[in-house]
């Protein structure tokens, strides 16, 4: 598989063109934002385990019936994805109270939900990727009202698989962000990353944050917390 010209770059990823048009490389980074952008700076090491940890956790995924953009990891930072159409669209799962949610609906972080929650944000960093719900993505025209359900499905389906995974591993999944893209034919499938950067993931016993809030908060041993948590997953993965 041949690394052609380099079609995007992101915060996270640079995405690369292959000799198939239907296939591109993701190329992870080091580098970290928050806050649309305006906290930036390095966690190293971070490329290599979301890589990793994002290519375990798509083929759980799809050995449990949902397609995934994951074709084959190429090198510690490298994967070979299906080429999709973003839907612009950050999907929130979410099991327990943290961050926007306790901020927006003055709720303690650290209170367990009775079911999972799903919000929705539009993908727009000018406009600071606003909140909206699924009448406003269908008035904006950014998906249909059958991708919204196959989007919702694969979601809470997905928050269970993983829920259940990171239990095993003693740690309890608060919430996460998923992105969904079509293929040519229109099939939506999930794409980007499912990582410490895009999950909030807290040891069971402790609630010790071993995720980019560490970065977010500045509450320090960022890299640390990265190691731990992808330790935590190969150690499990392998039983
Ligand atoms: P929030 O509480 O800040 O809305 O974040 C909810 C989850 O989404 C959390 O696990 C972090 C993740 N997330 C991203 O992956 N990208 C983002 O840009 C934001 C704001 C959150
Ligand atoms: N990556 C996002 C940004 O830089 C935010 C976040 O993950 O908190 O805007």
């Amino acid at each position: 598989m041949e690394k052609l010209q380099q079609l995007y770059e992101g915060k996270a990823k640079k995405v690369f063109a292959t000799d198939d048009p239907e296939l591109l490389i993701v190329d992870y980074k080091d580098d970290a934002t928050a806050f649309n952008g305006l906290k930036k700076g390095t966690i190293v090491g971070k490329g290599v385990i979301n890589n990793q940890m994002s290519n375990r956790l798509m083929q759980r995924i799809e050995k449990a019936g949902i397609p995934t953009h994951y074709v084959r990891e190429l090198s510690q930072r490298e994967t070979l994805v299906k080429r999709v159409s973003i839907v612009p669209l950050e999907v929130i799962i979410r099991n327990i109270a943290a961050g926007s949610f306790s901020k927006r609906y003055g709720v303690e972080e650290g209170v367990v939900f009775d079911s999972p929650t799903i919000e929705f944000s539009y993908k727009n960093d000018a406009l600071g990727d606003p909140l909206c719900n699924a009448y406003h993505a269908m008035a904006l025209h950014l998906a249909t009202e059958a991708e919204i359900e196959t989007i919702k499905r694969y979601a809470f389906r997905i928050n269970e698989i993983l829920r259940e995974f990171w239990a095993g591993c003693g740690v309890t999944l608060v919430d996460f962000k998923l992105e969904f893209g079509r293929l040519s034919d229109g099939t939506v499938v999930l794409a980007d990353e499912i990582s410490p950067d895009t999950c909030r993931l807290w040891d069971s016993k402790t609630h010790e944050k071993l995720d980019k809030d560490r970065f977010r908060r500045d509450l320090g041993g960022v890299e640390d917390a990265y190691a731990e948590i992808m330790h935590r997953l190969v150690a499990h993965d392998e039983l």
